[in-house]
C-alpha cells in the first residue's frame, strides 16, 4: 500500500515537471508581440497643431501700423535668393581680378529643357526623401504659452531608445480651485509612476496617456516629481513631443530619444609632447608623377623619418615605391582625384592625417607640430596651412562659403576669398570654410564627410561644401609646404609632365566644369552659384 501511494507521488511529481516544461516550451517559443512603429518619417510623432502654427502668418494686431526698413528685413532668409555678377559703379577694365569681384553662374544653363524638366522632378522627389530622413521633431518651433500654470522642461531630457528617466522640473502653480488636474500625453513611449502619493489619484500608469488629479496642490506636485517616462517605440535619433495640460492651458516640450555615440579615441603615443607619428599619417594621391613623389617622400623623411605615408596610386604603368612605414594602394587607371583620397583616408588608423599633394616638398617651415597643436587645443576639425611657390609666394586659399534659401528652385552658393576671424591664442591662425589642399584633419570628421569619387578631375573645395555644418575649418599660414613644380618652362619639361598634363587638365576642361555643375544642381540642390 505504501509503495503504492509512493509511486502514485513520483508519478505525480512527474507530471509536474512536465506540465512545467510545457509551459516554459510555450513561453519561449510563443511568437513575441511586436507592436509596427511607422518609421517613414522621424516627424510621425509629432503632435498635428503644432505642424500648423504659423509664426509670421499670425493676423494679430491688424490694426497697428509699422514700417518695413529694407536693410534689415533684407537679411531674413526669404528662400528667394538669387546669384549676380558683383559689378563696379563705373566701368574699370580687369577689374573683377583686382577688386575680388564675384561671378555668377546659374547651373541650370547647362541642361537642356527636357533635361531640365525630368531632373527637377526627380530631385524633388530625393529632396522630399531626403527632408523626412534628416528632419526631426527637435527642429521644430515650439512657442510657450504667456502665463500658463504649468512648469516644465524646457530642453536637455534624453532617453536612451527603450529605456526609462524620472521627468524632473513637472509642477502646476494653479490659483485656488477645488480639484487641481493634469494630464500628460506622449506618442512614443509610456508614463509610470516611481511612487504614490496620498490623496491623488491617478488614471493610465503605464500608458501614453496619465491623468493626475488631487484637491491639494502640494500632494499633486510631490506625485509630479515621481513622473518617469520610458520610451516604447524604437525609433532611435527622434524625439517625443510630449503634450502637457491643464484644465484651460496647455504646453509641449521634448523628450530626445536618442543613442549616445560612443566616443572614437586613439591613443596619442608615448614619446614627447605631441608624438608626431603616432598621431599624424600622411595622405597622398599621385598618377603618373614617381619623380615627384620619391622627392616628396625624401623631404618628409627627413623631418619624419617614422611617420606613416599612405599613398593611392591610379596609374596605369606603375612603380613600386616602397620603404618603411610607406603603403601604396593601387587602383584602377585613371580612377580619379577624389576616390583616391577616399581611399588613401580609409587607410588611415591614426587621430589624425596631413592632405598634401604628390608634388609638395617639405621644408623646415612645414611644422606638423604646430596644425597638431590647434587641433588639440581648439574644436576645429580641419585645419589648413600654406603652400609656397617656385616665386617664393606662398598662397592659404581661404575660402567662405554659404548657402543662401532659395525655394522650389534649389538654393544659392556663395563663396568668396577670406576668413571670419582670427583665432585667440594662435595669432598666425583663422576661422575659415574652405582651405588648400594642404591640411591637417580629423580622421573621423573628414571620413564622415567623405570626398565624392565622382569627382574624378580637378576638384577640391566640393568637400567643404559637403562638410559644410559638419567641418568646423581654420586656416594657418606659419606652416608652409614648398610646390615643386607648376610654373615650368616647356623646354624643361619631363616627358613625365607632358602626360600627366594631359590628364589632369584635359583640352575638354569643359565637360569637368559640366560635371561639377550638374552635382552643385542635383546632389547639392543649388540653382545658382557666385564666387570670386
Ligand atoms: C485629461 O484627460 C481626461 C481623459 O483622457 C479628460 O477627460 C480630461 O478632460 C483631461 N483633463 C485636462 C485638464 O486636460
Ligand atoms: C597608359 O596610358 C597612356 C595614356 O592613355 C597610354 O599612352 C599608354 O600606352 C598606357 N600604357 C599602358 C602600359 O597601358
Ligand atoms: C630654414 O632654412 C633656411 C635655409 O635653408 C634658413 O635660412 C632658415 O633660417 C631656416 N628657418 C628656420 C625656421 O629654421
Amino acid at each position: 500500500m505504501i509503495h503504492i501511494i509512493g509511486m502514485w507521488r513520483a508519478k505525480k511529481k512527474l507530471l509536474c515537471a512536465c506540465i512545467f516544461l510545457l509551459a516554459l516550451c510555450i513561453f519561449i517559443w510563443a511568437p513575441k508581440r511586436y507592436s509596427a512603429l511607422d518609421i517613414s518619417n522621424r516627424m510621425n510623432s509629432v503632435p498635428e497643431v503644432l505642424l500648423d502654427e504659423r509664426l509670421w502668418a499670425a493676423k494679430t494686431y491688424e490694426h497697428i501700423h509699422f514700417r518695413v526698413k529694407g536693410e534689415a528685413a533684407g537679411l531674413l532668409a526669404k528662400n528667394v535668393c538669387r546669384c549676380e555678377n558683383e559689378e563696379m559703379p563705373v566701368n574699370i577694365p580687369l577689374s573683377k581680378p583686382v577688386f575680388h569681384l564675384a561671378s555668377a553662374v546659374q547651373l541650370k544653363r547647362i541642361f537642356s529643357i527636357s533635361e531640365l524638366e525630368d531632373l527637377q522632378k526627380k530631385r524633388d522627389q530625393e529632396y522630399q526623401k531626403f527632408l523626412k530622413r534628416s528632419q526631426s521633431p527637435l527642429d521644430l518651433l515650439i512657442i510657450a504659452k504667456a502665463n500658463s500654470p504649468l512648469e516644465y522642461p524646457v530642453q536637455g531630457l534624453q532617453v536612451r531608445p527603450l529605456k526609462s528617466i524620472l521627468i524632473p522640473g513637472l509642477s502646476l502653480q494653479a490659483s485656488t480651485r477645488d480639484i487641481y488636474r493634469v494630464n500628460l500625453t506622449a506618442s512614443l513611449g509610456i508614463f509610470q509612476l516611481a511612487a504614490e502619493v496620498d490623496e491623488v489619484s491617478f488614471q493610465g500608469d503605464g500608458e501614453m496617456h496619465l491623468s493626475l488629479s488631487s484637491p491639494q496642490t502640494e500632494n499633486l506636485n510631490k506625485q509630479l516629481q515621481f513622473v518617469m517616462y520610458t520610451n516604447t517605440l524604437f525609433h532611435p535619433n527622434t524625439a517625443d513631443i510630449v503634450h502637457f495640460t491643464t484644465d484651460g492651458y496647455e504646453a509641449y516640450f521634448s523628450i530626445k530619444v536618442q543613442h549616445p555615440t560612443p566616443p572614437k579615441l586613439y591613443h596619442p603615443g608615448t614619446s614627447g609632447e605631441y608624438d608626431i607619428s603616432a598621431l599624424v599619417t600622411i595622405a597622398t594621391k599621385t598618377f603618373l608623377r614617381y619623380s615627384m613623389l620619391r622627392k616628396l617622400i625624401k623631404s618628409i623623411r627627413k623631418y619624419y623619418p617614422t611617420v606613416k605615408i599612405v599613398i593611392a596610386d591610379d596609374s596605369n604603368v606603375t612603380e613600386k615605391v616602397e620603404g618603411p612605414n610607406i603603403e601604396q594602394y593601387f587602383m584602377p587607371f585613371e580612377k580619379g582625384w577624389f576616390a583616391g583620397r577616399n581611399l588613401a583616408i580609409s587607410q588611415v588608423t591614426t587621430k589624425y592625417f596631413l592632405w598634401v599633394d604628390d608634388d609638395f616638398i617639405f621644408t623646415n617651415e612645414t611644422k606638423i607640430e604646430k596644425l597638431v597643436d590647434v587641433l588639440e587645443k581648439t574644436t576645429l576639425d580641419v585645419v589648413g596651412g600654406a603652400v609656397r611657390e617656385v616665386t617664393g609666394y606662398s598662397t592659404t586659399y581661404r575660402q567662405k562659403i554659404t548657402v543662401e534659401a532659395g525655394g522650389d528652385d534649389g538654393d544659392c552658393l556663395h563663396t568668396r576669398q577670406g576668413f571670419h576671424h582670427i583665432i585667440k591664442g594662435f595669432p598666425n591662425c583663422v576661422v575659415t570654410d574652405g582651405v588648400i589642399n594642404f591640411f591637417l584633419a580629423r580622421t573621423e570628421k573628414a571620413r564622415q564627410v567623405g570626398f565624392d569619387p565622382k569627382l574624378n578631375r580637378v576638384a577640391h573645395l566640393e568637400f567643404f561644401i559637403d562638410g559644410l555644418g559638419i567641418l568646423h575649418v581654420g586656416s594657418c599660414d606659419d606652416v608652409v609646404v614648398s610646390h615643386a613644380s607648376k610654373i615650368r618652362l616647356p623646354w624643361t619639361k619631363t616627358k613625365e609632365d607632358k602626360l600627366y598634363a594631359t590628364y589632369r587638365y584635359p583640352k575638354a576642361l569643359g565637360s569637368n566644369k559640366d560635371l561639377q555643375y550638374r552635382l552643385f544642381y542635383f546632389k547639392n540642390r543649388f540653382k545658382c552659384m557666385t564666387g570670386n
